[in-house]
């Protein structure tokens, strides 16, 4: 995974739990992690579930809740960092159904060893996307945050599910979106 996801998680971690906190998940972590993390590094994935799972036993806020959170944290950080993903975009909707189209399409060739999700996504109506999620790394919770802070970035209030599918591993998760006002 690319060293901002690391970097920006510590940094989260810093800010909702203190420094202390921090220091006591790298040490709890050190079998798995190295402990030292630069924006521009890439590290493995087993590294991030190390320090969550860590975090998770100090904090006892469950997994699905702190990646839900890092991914509400980690969108403010997209929307600064690329702007330019979230200029000209007429709806949510519209920027849902462009991130696997476009955004991490643009992504992996910015950074070809980025390892993305995939989405198939379609509309059941117009006020009702379903997004399926595919990813070995099992971090649906993490882009459910994601979309969560979008509907507030695109001024859009949601209700959003999700339904755990196939082998029920996490790997393969159907999303609704449903626009309630
Ligand atoms: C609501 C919008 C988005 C959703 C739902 C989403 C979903 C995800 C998920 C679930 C992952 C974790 C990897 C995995 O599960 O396999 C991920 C990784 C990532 N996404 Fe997105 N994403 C969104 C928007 C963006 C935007 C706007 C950017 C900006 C460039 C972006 C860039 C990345 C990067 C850099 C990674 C990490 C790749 C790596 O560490 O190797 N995503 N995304």
């Amino acid at each position: 995974m690319k060293g901002i996801v690391f970097t920006e998680f510590l940094e989260m971690v810093e800010e909702k739990f203190g420094y202390e906190t921090v220091d006591a998940i790298l040490e709890k972590s050190q079998d798995v992690t190295d402990g030292v993390y630069t924006s521009v590094g890439t590290y493995k994935h087993a590294e991030l579930v190390a320090l969550i799972v860590s975090l998770s036993e100090e904090t006892k806020v469950s997994v699905p809740d702190l990646l839900h959170a890092y991914g509400v944290y980690l969108f403010a950080i997209f929307v600064r960092s690329y702007p330019m993903f979230f200029e000209h975009v007429k709806s949510m909707f519209d920027f849902l159904e462009n991130i696997d189209r476009h955004i991490h399409k643009e992504v992996v060739k910015l950074y070809p060893d980025a390892e993305l999700p995939r989405f198939e996504s379609y509309r059941e109506n117009e006020k009702h996307l379903v997004m399926i999620y595919y990813s070995q790394r099992k971090m649906v919770d993490f882009g459910m945050g994601l979309i969560t802070a979008a509907s507030d970035h695109f001024k859009t209030k949601i209700d959003l599910t999700k339904t755990v599918l196939g082998d029920l591993s996490g790997n393969e998760v159907r999303i609704d979106i449903k626009i309630i006002e």
